[in-house]
């Protein structure tokens, strides 16, 4: 069944090469499914490594054109391109529902967020400055300027099939680079419904291209073309390592966004009600299928028992559905596999000795939903503590003193997000510098906006997205060492 838009035209199953919309080279397709039905959505190329190659050269062929354009032309570009996203927000967020599962009032805040990066970095593609350095002697003069890196390949996760090709292409254009994107292949429909913005926005043909199929042909490609001068993916931490060894061939820069286990820590001094609140939309949100979601919430000994009867009352008012359907809270995973695993997570966590207070199995909805759940008496040898469980899982460990809190939280190889609730001073700060992780929500569940720096340490990845350090990843420093001056 075809999905009905208001402007129809917005789903286009087409790669994009060079400012043409086209299918791949023997014709061959791979279907887009909705995960709430199962009903194919739509055909969309499946290609692979000659038109990553030509998309490619494409992007290489107008890079000096697109980064000779003055900063306010390229910012009004991209600012255009945020304003059709709002002015399409609700075709936008009714097709990444159809094709990713999450509820449609996620989906509108989804493509907000998305646009937010256009804007942001229509702004800071102005301010992309150089520095003068006091020489070491009077004769010669430093300065500094940034410069495009060039032709970048985005590689993007199914979670936030808009988000993280935003944050990606955004700063990439914003400061002259170009850039060739393979979103995920669950969900391409709405990274090509927005290529059908840029080309409206203004954004001259080649500087933005999409191709979609054969998933390592395309990585390959990428990843050892030698036009390609920068590689940034989002998506899981053994599939960014083996990225990052395939670069290394190239010497190409690489910014990872990776796995995560992010901890929840909930202090017997904290708002309980700010922290279930926290709790709810920090782990529910997506189903579970965010790198940020609370993957191990940890409550302190005084508040366990009152917190986890709580938790459980509000999470057994959730409503699993379509999300289509407006009063959903609760989605499908996006496939029957990542459903399976994830009622494995819980039938590891039982046989271990774990209890559930509320869900635990696949819901009859159909073969992706899962039933969200609580489990207590959890322990550190469970594969809930050690792995990122990617749907509505809510594990809580109970633990007896700050310092015990902080073990546990940093006990992980990740480092990405991470959130504790207290009131008081002392100990947010204490808690706050202890914790090894590159995000902090404090009294917080939700942290994610485009004016602040996301990204994380040890396996959880390298590089910022979104805030003024987004830019960097994407600019060269070049020296000027200007001589003679005395003479
Ligand atoms: C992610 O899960 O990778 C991103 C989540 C976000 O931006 O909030």
């Amino acid at each position: 069944m075809t999905l009905q838009l208001s402007r129809q035209s917005l789903l286009r199953p087409e790669i994009y090469i060079d400012g043409i919309w086209c299918g791949a080279d023997d014709g061959s397709t791979r279907s887009v499914d909705n995960p709430a039905t199962g009903d194919t959505l739509a055909e969309v190329p499946d290609a692979g490594t000659e038109e990553t190659r030509r998309a490619i050269e494409a992007a290489d062929r107008v890079l000096s054109d697109w980064r000779s354009k003055s900063a306010q032309e390229r910012a009004g570009i991209l600012r255009r391109w945020h304003d059709l996203m709002l002015e399409h927000k609700e075709d936008l967020a009714r097709l990444m529902t159809a094709e990713q599962g999450k509820p449609l009032q996620e989906s509108r805040g989804e493509i907000a967020y998305g646009a937010s990066y256009f804007e942001w970095f229509a702004e800071e593609a102005k301010r992309v400055y150089g520095d003068v350095i006091p020489p070491p002697d009077g004769s010669k003069r430093i300065v500094t300027i940034r410069q495009p890196v060039g032709v970048v390949a985005c590689i993007t996760p199914w979670n936030f099939p808009n988000a993280m090709l935003a944050r990606k292409i955004a700063p990439a254009l914003a400061v002259g680079c170009t850039v060739v994107c393979k979103p995920a292949n669950a969900t391409p429909l709405s990274a090509m419904a927005m290529i059908v913005l840029a080309e409206e926005a203004g954004v001259p043909p080649g500087v933005v291209n999409i191709v979609t199929g054969k998933t390592n042909d395309i990585g390959a490609e990428m990843t050892s073309n030698p036009l390609v001068r920068k590689l940034t993916f989002t998506g899981s931490t053994p599939v960014g390592k083996q990225l990052m060894a395939e670069c290394s061939e190239t010497v190409k820069r690489t910014s990872m966004e990776l796995g995560g286990n992010a901890p929840f820590i909930v202090f017997d001094d904290a708002d309980i009600d700010a922290a279930i609140d926290g709790a709810m939309v920090c782990k529910f949100r997506n189903a579970g299928q965010t790198c940020v979601c609370a993957n191990r919430i940890l409550v302190q000994d005084g508040i366990y028992d009152t917190f986890a009867a709580r938790l459980t009352e509000r999470t057994e008012a959730l409503k699993l559905g379509d999300g289509l359907d407006e009063d959903t809270d609760v989605g499908p995973l996006i496939t029957t596999s990542a459903a399976k695993d994830v009622v494995e997570f819980i039938e590891q966590a039982v046989s271990s000795g774990a209890t559930i207070r509320t869900g635990g199995k696949q819901s009859d909805k159909g073969e992706r939903f899962v039933q969200p759940t609580v489990l207590v008496d959890v322990n550190d040898e469970m594969r809930v503590f050690r792995e990122e469980i990617f749907g509505p899982v809510a594990p809580l460990f109970r633990f007896s003193t700050e310092e015990e809190a902080i073990r546990m939280a940093n006990d992980t190889e990740f480092g990405l997000a991470c959130y504790f609730y207290s009131r008081d001073i002392g100990r947010v700060w204490r808690v706050s510098e202890a914790l090894e992780y590159g995000i902090v929500g404090i009294n917080e569940g939700i942290i994610s906006n485009a004016a602040a720096p996301f990204g994380g340490v040890k396996e959880s990845g390298q590089g910022r997205e979104g805030s003024r350090y987004g830019l960097d990843d994407y600019t060269e420093i070049k020296y000027l060492c200007m001589g003679g001056i005395d003479a």
